[in-house]
Protein backbone atom coordinates (compact mmCIF):
# COMPACT_ATOMS: atom_id res chain seq x y z
CA UNK A 1 0.00 0.00 0.00
CA UNK A 2 2.43 2.77 1.19
CA UNK A 3 5.78 0.93 -0.28
CA UNK A 4 7.24 -0.04 -3.30
CA UNK A 5 7.76 -3.33 -2.12
CA UNK A 6 8.53 -5.97 -4.71
CA UNK A 7 4.57 -8.00 -5.42
CA UNK A 8 3.93 -11.15 -3.28
CA UNK A 9 2.77 -14.32 -4.04
CA UNK A 10 2.66 -17.76 -2.93
CA UNK A 11 5.37 -19.88 -4.01
CA UNK A 12 7.85 -19.27 -1.18
CA UNK A 13 11.37 -20.20 -0.07
CA UNK A 14 11.23 -20.78 3.68
CA UNK A 15 14.57 -19.72 5.75
CA UNK A 16 15.18 -21.30 9.38
CA UNK A 17 18.48 -20.45 10.77
CA UNK A 18 20.08 -22.07 14.09
CA UNK A 19 20.97 -18.97 15.71
CA UNK A 20 23.34 -20.41 18.88
CA UNK A 21 22.22 -17.19 21.21
CA UNK A 22 18.61 -17.69 21.07
CA UNK A 23 17.18 -19.22 23.73
CA UNK A 24 13.13 -19.83 22.59
CA UNK A 25 13.66 -21.60 19.25
CA UNK A 26 11.38 -21.45 17.04
CA UNK A 27 10.55 -24.71 15.62
CA UNK A 28 11.39 -25.68 12.13
CA UNK A 29 8.47 -27.95 11.42
CA UNK A 30 6.16 -25.88 13.14
CA UNK A 31 6.87 -23.08 10.60
CA UNK A 32 6.03 -24.93 7.41
CA UNK A 33 2.71 -25.78 8.88
CA UNK A 34 2.14 -21.94 9.14
CA UNK A 35 3.66 -20.96 5.70
CA UNK A 36 0.89 -23.29 4.62
CA UNK A 37 -1.69 -22.42 6.87
CA UNK A 38 -1.06 -18.85 5.40
CA UNK A 39 -1.74 -20.14 1.69
CA UNK A 40 1.87 -20.09 0.84
CA UNK A 41 3.44 -22.89 -1.63
CA UNK A 42 6.71 -23.48 -0.18
CA UNK A 43 8.98 -24.64 -3.25
CA UNK A 44 12.48 -24.88 -0.89
CA UNK A 45 13.61 -24.85 2.93
CA UNK A 46 17.19 -23.63 3.18
CA UNK A 47 18.28 -24.21 7.13
CA UNK A 48 21.53 -23.20 8.74
CA UNK A 49 23.33 -22.08 11.87
CA UNK A 50 24.81 -18.90 12.96
CA UNK A 51 26.06 -17.43 16.47
CA UNK A 52 24.54 -13.68 15.79
CA UNK A 53 22.29 -12.85 13.19
CA UNK A 54 23.88 -10.73 11.15
CA UNK A 55 22.84 -6.99 11.13
CA UNK A 56 22.61 -6.28 7.69
CA UNK A 57 20.67 -9.39 6.19
CA UNK A 58 20.31 -11.86 9.26
CA UNK A 59 21.90 -14.62 7.52
CA UNK A 60 25.85 -14.53 6.25
CA UNK A 61 26.42 -13.62 2.93
CA UNK A 62 27.14 -17.36 1.96
CA UNK A 63 23.75 -17.96 2.76
CA UNK A 64 22.35 -14.94 1.15
CA UNK A 65 23.16 -16.20 -2.02
CA UNK A 66 22.44 -19.49 -1.78
CA UNK A 67 18.71 -18.26 -0.81
CA UNK A 68 19.12 -15.69 -3.81
CA UNK A 69 19.72 -18.95 -6.37
CA UNK A 70 16.99 -20.91 -4.85
CA UNK A 71 14.35 -17.91 -5.60
CA UNK A 72 15.85 -17.53 -8.90
CA UNK A 73 15.58 -20.94 -9.46
CA UNK A 74 12.07 -21.59 -8.55
CA UNK A 75 10.72 -18.04 -9.37
CA UNK A 76 9.89 -17.84 -6.37
CA UNK A 77 7.94 -15.11 -4.88
CA UNK A 78 8.09 -14.99 -1.20
CA UNK A 79 10.84 -15.75 1.05
CA UNK A 80 9.45 -16.85 4.72
CA UNK A 81 12.06 -16.09 7.67
CA UNK A 82 10.97 -18.20 10.63
CA UNK A 83 12.51 -14.90 12.82
CA UNK A 84 11.98 -11.52 13.50
CA UNK A 85 13.69 -9.44 11.36
CA UNK A 86 14.36 -5.41 11.76
CA UNK A 87 12.70 -3.72 8.76
CA UNK A 88 15.96 -2.57 7.64
CA UNK A 89 17.03 -6.58 7.40
CA UNK A 90 13.93 -6.89 5.83
CA UNK A 91 14.16 -4.53 3.42
CA UNK A 92 18.11 -4.84 2.80
CA UNK A 93 17.06 -8.79 1.50
CA UNK A 94 14.04 -7.16 -0.24
CA UNK A 95 16.40 -5.23 -2.12
CA UNK A 96 18.76 -8.14 -2.65
CA UNK A 97 16.91 -10.85 -3.13
CA UNK A 98 14.33 -8.51 -5.52
CA UNK A 99 11.32 -10.65 -4.17
CA UNK A 100 9.03 -10.07 -0.91
CA UNK A 101 10.74 -10.54 1.93
CA UNK A 102 8.20 -11.70 5.20
CA UNK A 103 9.15 -12.43 8.44
CA UNK A 104 7.27 -14.48 11.80
CA UNK A 105 4.99 -11.92 12.81
CA UNK A 106 4.48 -10.63 9.36
CA UNK A 107 3.22 -13.99 8.31
CA UNK A 108 1.45 -14.71 11.83
CA UNK A 109 -0.50 -11.53 11.38
CA UNK A 110 -1.40 -12.85 7.41
CA UNK A 111 -2.56 -15.79 8.87
CA UNK A 112 -4.53 -13.77 11.57
CA UNK A 113 -6.06 -11.58 8.83
CA UNK A 114 -7.50 -14.38 6.57
CA UNK A 115 -8.94 -15.72 9.83
CA UNK A 116 -10.58 -13.12 11.67
CA UNK A 117 -13.97 -13.89 11.76
CA UNK A 118 -15.79 -11.53 14.09
CA UNK A 119 -15.91 -7.76 13.91
CA UNK A 120 -13.81 -7.29 16.98
CA UNK A 121 -11.71 -9.56 16.07
CA UNK A 122 -10.75 -7.78 12.26
CA UNK A 123 -10.16 -4.45 13.89
CA UNK A 124 -7.43 -6.23 16.23
CA UNK A 125 -5.76 -7.75 13.47
CA UNK A 126 -5.51 -4.39 11.40
CA UNK A 127 -4.26 -2.41 14.21
CA UNK A 128 -1.82 -4.94 14.80
CA UNK A 129 -0.80 -4.85 11.17
CA UNK A 130 -0.62 -1.14 11.26
CA UNK A 131 1.31 -0.57 14.37
CA UNK A 132 3.82 -3.43 12.97
CA UNK A 133 3.81 -1.90 9.63
CA UNK A 134 4.24 2.43 10.73
CA UNK A 135 7.72 1.14 12.43
CA UNK A 136 8.49 -0.27 8.91
CA UNK A 137 6.98 2.71 7.19
CA UNK A 138 9.27 5.34 8.76
CA UNK A 139 12.70 3.59 8.45
CA UNK A 140 12.21 2.09 4.86
CA UNK A 141 11.11 5.62 3.87
CA UNK A 142 13.90 7.16 5.55
CA UNK A 143 16.39 5.15 3.43
CA UNK A 144 14.11 6.45 0.04
CA UNK A 145 15.18 9.49 1.02
CA UNK A 146 18.37 10.07 1.79
CA UNK A 147 18.32 8.03 -2.05
CA UNK A 148 16.13 10.54 -3.27
CA UNK A 149 18.51 13.45 -1.87
CA UNK A 150 19.29 15.99 -4.76
CA UNK A 151 18.27 18.78 -6.18
CA UNK A 152 14.27 19.31 -7.01
CA UNK A 153 13.87 16.18 -5.15
CA UNK A 154 15.07 17.46 -1.24
CA UNK A 155 12.04 17.00 1.05
CA UNK A 156 9.59 15.14 -1.35
CA UNK A 157 10.32 12.04 0.06
CA UNK A 158 9.35 13.44 3.23
CA UNK A 159 6.86 14.77 2.81
CA UNK A 160 5.30 11.73 1.61
CA UNK A 161 6.58 9.75 4.46
CA UNK A 162 4.47 12.60 6.53
CA UNK A 163 1.68 11.58 4.67
CA UNK A 164 1.37 8.27 4.67
CA UNK A 165 2.58 8.16 8.60
CA UNK A 166 -0.83 10.94 9.35
CA UNK A 167 -3.04 8.15 7.43
CA UNK A 168 -1.65 5.67 9.47
CA UNK A 169 -2.12 7.46 12.51
CA UNK A 170 -5.75 8.07 11.51
CA UNK A 171 -7.20 4.89 10.52
CA UNK A 172 -5.54 3.48 14.36
CA UNK A 173 -7.02 6.23 15.81
CA UNK A 174 -10.84 5.67 14.23
CA UNK A 175 -10.09 1.71 14.81
CA UNK A 176 -9.38 2.23 18.22
CA UNK A 177 -12.51 4.36 18.59
CA UNK A 178 -14.34 1.46 17.10
CA UNK A 179 -12.83 -1.11 19.60
CA UNK A 180 -13.79 0.77 22.68
CA UNK A 181 -17.58 0.40 20.99
CA UNK A 182 -17.26 -3.01 20.14
CA UNK A 183 -16.09 -3.78 23.36
CA UNK A 184 -17.96 -2.32 25.21
CA UNK A 185 -21.10 -4.02 23.29
CA UNK A 186 -19.56 -7.15 24.37
CA UNK A 187 -19.06 -6.21 28.04
CA UNK A 188 -22.65 -5.57 28.33
CA UNK A 189 -23.43 -9.05 26.36
CA UNK A 190 -21.26 -10.96 28.69
CA UNK A 191 -22.81 -9.30 31.75
CA UNK A 192 -26.36 -10.31 30.58
CA UNK A 193 -25.60 -13.77 29.59
CA UNK A 194 -24.22 -14.00 33.05
CA UNK A 195 -26.68 -12.53 34.87
CA UNK A 196 -29.27 -15.45 33.26
CA UNK A 197 -26.55 -17.85 34.44
CA UNK A 198 -26.18 -19.70 30.89
CA UNK A 199 -23.01 -21.61 30.60
CA UNK A 200 -20.40 -20.98 28.16
CA UNK A 201 -18.53 -23.01 26.06
CA UNK A 202 -14.81 -22.22 24.82
CA UNK A 203 -13.38 -23.58 21.45
CA UNK A 204 -9.71 -22.86 21.78
CA UNK A 205 -7.25 -24.89 19.88
CA UNK A 206 -3.95 -24.74 17.70
CA UNK A 207 -4.35 -23.21 14.45
CA UNK A 208 -5.84 -25.22 11.83
CA UNK A 209 -7.03 -28.19 14.43
CA UNK A 210 -10.79 -27.62 12.58
CA UNK A 211 -12.34 -25.10 15.72
CA UNK A 212 -14.23 -23.62 13.12
CA UNK A 213 -15.83 -26.25 11.44
CA UNK A 214 -16.69 -27.89 14.38
CA UNK A 215 -18.33 -25.30 15.74
CA UNK A 216 -20.39 -24.68 12.50
CA UNK A 217 -21.31 -28.24 12.68
CA UNK A 218 -22.59 -28.23 16.22
CA UNK A 219 -24.24 -24.79 16.20
CA UNK A 220 -25.67 -25.20 12.74
CA UNK A 221 -27.45 -28.63 14.05
CA UNK A 222 -28.78 -27.48 17.24
CA UNK A 223 -29.16 -23.39 16.73
CA UNK A 224 -31.96 -21.94 18.66
CA UNK A 225 -33.95 -18.69 17.57
CA UNK A 226 -32.35 -15.29 18.49
CA UNK A 227 -33.96 -13.85 21.10
CA UNK A 228 -33.55 -10.33 22.90
CA UNK A 229 -30.77 -11.09 25.38
CA UNK A 230 -28.62 -13.08 22.57
CA UNK A 231 -29.14 -10.12 19.96
CA UNK A 232 -26.13 -8.89 20.10
CA UNK A 233 -24.03 -11.63 19.61
CA UNK A 234 -21.14 -11.92 17.09
CA UNK A 235 -20.56 -14.46 14.88
CA UNK A 236 -18.08 -16.13 16.82
CA UNK A 237 -20.99 -16.70 19.15
CA UNK A 238 -24.34 -18.76 19.39
CA UNK A 239 -26.99 -20.35 21.56
CA UNK A 240 -26.97 -24.36 21.10
CA UNK A 241 -29.67 -26.33 23.43
CA UNK A 242 -27.63 -29.42 24.56
CA UNK A 243 -28.94 -32.78 25.58
CA UNK A 244 -30.32 -33.36 29.16
CA UNK A 245 -28.74 -29.76 29.71
CA UNK A 246 -30.46 -27.05 28.27
CA UNK A 247 -29.24 -24.00 26.96
CA UNK A 248 -25.86 -22.62 26.03
CA UNK A 249 -23.55 -20.55 24.34
CA UNK A 250 -20.75 -21.65 22.41
CA UNK A 251 -17.67 -19.24 21.75
CA UNK A 252 -15.26 -19.75 18.83
CA UNK A 253 -11.90 -18.14 19.42
CA UNK A 254 -8.87 -17.27 17.41
CA UNK A 255 -6.48 -19.90 16.36
CA UNK A 256 -3.61 -20.32 18.54
CA UNK A 257 0.17 -20.41 17.63
CA UNK A 258 3.33 -20.86 19.91
CA UNK A 259 5.56 -18.09 20.30
CA UNK A 260 2.15 -15.55 19.51
CA UNK A 261 3.99 -12.00 18.67
CA UNK A 262 3.56 -9.88 21.73
CA UNK A 263 1.49 -7.36 19.60
CA UNK A 264 -1.02 -9.62 18.50
CA UNK A 265 -1.15 -11.40 22.18
CA UNK A 266 -1.75 -7.82 23.40
CA UNK A 267 -4.69 -7.14 20.36
CA UNK A 268 -6.44 -10.15 21.10
CA UNK A 269 -6.07 -10.36 25.15
CA UNK A 270 -9.82 -8.88 25.29
CA UNK A 271 -11.31 -11.89 23.17
CA UNK A 272 -9.03 -14.18 24.94
CA UNK A 273 -9.69 -12.79 28.17
CA UNK A 274 -13.25 -13.94 27.70
CA UNK A 275 -12.18 -17.36 26.92
CA UNK A 276 -11.21 -17.92 31.09
CA UNK A 277 -14.42 -16.36 31.92
CA UNK A 278 -15.92 -20.11 30.41
CA UNK A 279 -17.58 -22.77 32.03
CA UNK A 280 -15.75 -25.18 29.86
CA UNK A 281 -13.04 -25.14 27.42
CA UNK A 282 -12.96 -27.68 24.47
CA UNK A 283 -9.57 -27.77 23.74
CA UNK A 284 -9.34 -28.78 19.59
CA UNK A 285 -6.82 -30.93 18.68
CA UNK A 286 -6.04 -32.18 15.00
CA UNK A 287 -5.69 -36.12 15.73
CA UNK A 288 -3.73 -36.64 12.40
CA UNK A 289 -1.22 -34.74 12.97
CA UNK A 290 2.41 -35.71 14.88
CA UNK A 291 3.12 -32.48 15.89
CA UNK A 292 -0.33 -32.18 18.07
CA UNK A 293 1.03 -33.25 21.58
CA UNK A 294 3.66 -29.89 21.13
CA UNK A 295 1.07 -27.67 19.80
CA UNK A 296 -1.18 -28.71 22.57
CA UNK A 297 1.60 -27.79 25.19
CA UNK A 298 1.70 -24.07 23.49
CA UNK A 299 -2.37 -23.93 23.91
CA UNK A 300 -1.55 -24.64 27.51
CA UNK A 301 0.90 -21.77 27.89
CA UNK A 302 -1.10 -19.49 26.26
CA UNK A 303 -4.16 -20.55 28.29
CA UNK A 304 -1.87 -19.81 31.42
CA UNK A 305 -0.72 -16.44 30.28
CA UNK A 306 -4.44 -15.23 29.69
CA UNK A 307 -5.62 -17.14 33.51
CA UNK A 308 -7.96 -19.75 32.21
CA UNK A 309 -5.82 -22.48 32.66
CA UNK A 310 -8.30 -23.41 35.38
CA UNK A 311 -11.08 -23.73 33.53
CA UNK A 312 -12.29 -27.15 32.95
CA UNK A 313 -11.27 -28.72 29.51
CA UNK A 314 -12.38 -31.61 27.26
CA UNK A 315 -9.97 -32.72 24.91
CA UNK A 316 -11.49 -33.20 21.47
CA UNK A 317 -9.38 -35.02 19.08
CA UNK A 318 -10.70 -33.77 15.88
CA UNK A 319 -9.98 -35.35 11.51
CA UNK A 320 -10.65 -38.88 12.69
CA UNK A 321 -11.05 -39.64 9.41
CA UNK A 322 -7.56 -39.45 8.54
CA UNK A 323 -7.01 -41.89 10.66
CA UNK A 324 -7.54 -45.33 9.68
CA UNK A 325 -9.63 -47.93 11.44
CA UNK A 326 -9.91 -44.70 14.24
CA UNK A 327 -13.95 -44.67 14.99
CA UNK A 328 -15.61 -42.06 17.62
CA UNK A 329 -15.06 -43.15 21.08
CA UNK A 330 -15.00 -41.15 24.27
CA UNK A 331 -11.86 -41.59 26.92
CA UNK A 332 -12.80 -40.72 30.89
CA UNK A 333 -10.14 -39.74 33.46
CA UNK A 334 -9.50 -41.36 36.83
CA UNK A 335 -12.68 -39.95 38.28
CA UNK A 336 -14.97 -41.34 35.96
CA UNK A 337 -15.16 -37.51 33.95
CA UNK A 338 -15.30 -37.07 29.94
CA UNK A 339 -11.54 -36.59 29.03
CA UNK A 340 -10.83 -36.99 25.29
CA UNK A 341 -13.51 -37.47 22.71
CA UNK A 342 -12.46 -38.36 19.13
CA UNK A 343 -14.74 -36.74 16.65
CA UNK A 344 -14.85 -35.53 12.93
CA UNK A 345 -16.13 -32.08 12.49
CA UNK A 346 -15.69 -33.59 8.81
CA UNK A 347 -18.04 -36.31 8.62
CA UNK A 348 -19.82 -35.59 11.67
CA UNK A 349 -18.53 -38.81 13.36
CA UNK A 350 -18.64 -38.64 17.34
CA UNK A 351 -20.62 -35.27 17.54
CA UNK A 352 -23.32 -36.93 19.53
CA UNK A 353 -20.95 -38.24 22.06
CA UNK A 354 -19.14 -34.94 21.95
CA UNK A 355 -22.72 -33.03 22.76
CA UNK A 356 -23.55 -35.60 25.98
CA UNK A 357 -19.85 -35.34 26.92
CA UNK A 358 -20.17 -31.46 27.76
CA UNK A 359 -23.75 -32.39 29.16
CA UNK A 360 -22.08 -33.90 31.55
CA UNK A 361 -19.38 -31.86 32.21
CA UNK A 362 -21.37 -28.69 32.24
CA UNK A 363 -23.82 -30.62 34.27
CA UNK A 364 -20.78 -31.97 37.11
CA UNK A 365 -23.27 -29.92 39.30
CA UNK A 366 -26.48 -30.75 38.13
CA UNK A 367 -29.31 -32.03 40.30
CA UNK A 368 -31.85 -35.20 39.62
CA UNK A 369 -34.97 -34.39 41.95
CA UNK A 370 -38.51 -34.14 42.15
CA UNK A 371 -39.85 -31.30 42.81
CA UNK A 372 -43.23 -30.69 44.01
CA UNK A 373 -45.29 -27.23 42.74
CA UNK A 374 -48.83 -26.06 43.70
CA UNK A 375 -50.97 -25.54 41.08
CA UNK A 376 -50.51 -22.04 41.51
CA UNK A 377 -46.76 -22.38 40.06
CA UNK A 378 -48.10 -23.54 36.35
CA UNK A 379 -45.97 -20.69 35.41
CA UNK A 380 -42.91 -22.49 36.56
CA UNK A 381 -43.60 -25.63 35.85
CA UNK A 382 -43.72 -24.31 31.98
CA UNK A 383 -40.49 -22.91 32.44
CA UNK A 384 -39.01 -25.98 33.40
CA UNK A 385 -40.21 -27.50 30.53
CA UNK A 386 -39.39 -25.08 27.93
CA UNK A 387 -36.02 -25.76 29.88
CA UNK A 388 -36.06 -29.48 28.92
CA UNK A 389 -35.33 -30.14 32.87
CA UNK A 390 -39.03 -32.02 33.21
CA UNK A 391 -38.00 -35.72 32.60
CA UNK A 392 -41.80 -36.97 34.51
CA UNK A 393 -44.84 -35.96 35.31
CA UNK A 394 -47.36 -36.50 38.31
CA UNK A 395 -50.66 -35.21 39.36
CA UNK A 396 -51.73 -35.92 42.81
CA UNK A 397 -55.16 -35.88 43.99
CA UNK A 398 -54.57 -31.87 45.48
CA UNK A 399 -53.99 -31.12 42.04
CA UNK A 400 -50.00 -30.81 42.83
CA UNK A 401 -47.13 -31.18 40.54
CA UNK A 402 -44.80 -34.02 41.36
CA UNK A 403 -42.12 -33.31 38.74
CA UNK A 404 -39.07 -35.57 38.45
CA UNK A 405 -36.55 -33.26 36.92
CA UNK A 406 -33.01 -32.79 36.43
CA UNK A 407 -31.45 -29.31 36.03
CA UNK A 408 -28.37 -27.26 36.71
CA UNK A 409 -27.74 -26.94 40.64
CA UNK A 410 -28.05 -23.14 40.42
CA UNK A 411 -31.47 -23.43 38.90
CA UNK A 412 -32.44 -25.76 41.50
CA UNK A 413 -31.13 -23.81 44.73
CA UNK A 414 -33.04 -20.26 43.06
CA UNK A 415 -36.07 -22.55 42.70
CA UNK A 416 -36.15 -23.77 46.02
CA UNK A 417 -35.00 -20.99 47.91
CA UNK A 418 -37.74 -18.69 46.13
CA UNK A 419 -40.04 -20.76 48.09
CA UNK A 420 -42.07 -21.80 44.71
CA UNK A 421 -41.10 -25.79 44.90
CA UNK A 422 -40.32 -28.35 47.33
CA UNK A 423 -37.47 -31.16 47.25
CA UNK A 424 -39.20 -34.66 47.66
CA UNK A 425 -35.77 -36.99 46.88
CA UNK A 426 -33.30 -37.15 49.76
CA UNK A 427 -29.69 -35.86 48.31
CA UNK A 428 -27.35 -33.74 48.28
CA UNK A 429 -29.46 -30.83 47.13
CA UNK A 430 -31.73 -31.50 49.38
CA UNK A 431 -29.03 -31.46 52.26
CA UNK A 432 -28.11 -28.06 50.41
CA UNK A 433 -31.48 -26.87 50.94
CA UNK A 434 -32.70 -27.97 53.94
CA UNK A 435 -33.32 -24.69 55.50
CA UNK A 436 -35.40 -23.30 52.41
CA UNK A 437 -37.41 -26.70 52.41
CA UNK A 438 -38.33 -25.92 55.76
CA UNK A 439 -39.68 -22.74 55.50
CA UNK A 440 -41.69 -23.54 51.97
CA UNK A 441 -42.68 -26.75 54.15
CA UNK A 442 -44.24 -24.48 57.08
CA UNK A 443 -45.89 -22.16 54.94
P1 LIG B 1 -8.01 -21.27 12.78
O1 LIG B 1 -9.10 -20.37 12.30
O2 LIG B 1 -6.72 -21.04 12.13
O3 LIG B 1 -7.90 -21.27 14.25
O4 LIG B 1 -8.41 -22.76 12.30
P2 LIG B 1 -9.54 -23.67 12.87
O5 LIG B 1 -9.03 -24.43 14.06
O6 LIG B 1 -10.81 -22.91 13.05
O7 LIG B 1 -9.69 -24.76 11.70
P3 LIG B 1 -10.77 -24.83 10.53
O8 LIG B 1 -12.10 -25.24 11.05
O9 LIG B 1 -10.67 -23.61 9.72
O10 LIG B 1 -10.19 -26.09 9.75
C1 LIG B 1 -8.88 -26.13 9.24
C2 LIG B 1 -8.81 -27.12 8.09
O11 LIG B 1 -9.04 -28.44 8.55
C3 LIG B 1 -9.87 -26.85 7.02
O12 LIG B 1 -9.27 -27.10 5.77
C4 LIG B 1 -10.95 -27.87 7.31
O13 LIG B 1 -11.68 -28.24 6.16
C5 LIG B 1 -10.14 -29.04 7.83
N1 LIG B 1 -10.90 -29.87 8.76
C6 LIG B 1 -11.61 -29.49 9.84
N2 LIG B 1 -12.18 -30.54 10.46
C7 LIG B 1 -11.83 -31.64 9.74
C8 LIG B 1 -12.09 -33.05 9.87
O14 LIG B 1 -12.78 -33.53 10.77
N3 LIG B 1 -11.52 -33.86 8.94
C9 LIG B 1 -10.76 -33.39 7.93
N4 LIG B 1 -10.25 -34.29 7.07
N5 LIG B 1 -10.48 -32.10 7.77
C10 LIG B 1 -11.01 -31.22 8.66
Amino acid sequence: MFFDRPESGEVSILVHILIDSEIEREDPTEFEELALSAGAMPVDYITGSRKQPSSNYFVGTGKLEEIAAAVHAHKAELVLFNHALSPSQERNLEAHLECRVLDRTGLILDIFAQRARSHEGKLQVELAQLKHMSTRLKRGWAHLDRQKGGIGLRGAGETQLELDQRMIGQRIKSINKSLTKVRSQREQGRRSRQRAEVSTVSLVGYTNAGKSSLFNKVTSANTYAADQLFATLDSTLRKVNLPNFGQAIIADTVGFISHLPHQLVEAFRATLEETASANLLLHVVDAANDLNIEFMQQVNLVLKEIGAKDVPQLEVFNKIDLIPGCEPHLQRDEKGKPWRVWVSAKTGAGLDLLQESISELLAGTMVSETLELSPQNARLRSKLYENGFVQTEVVDERGYYQLGVKLPLLDFTRIIEDGNAVALNQGIAKRKNQRSESISRST
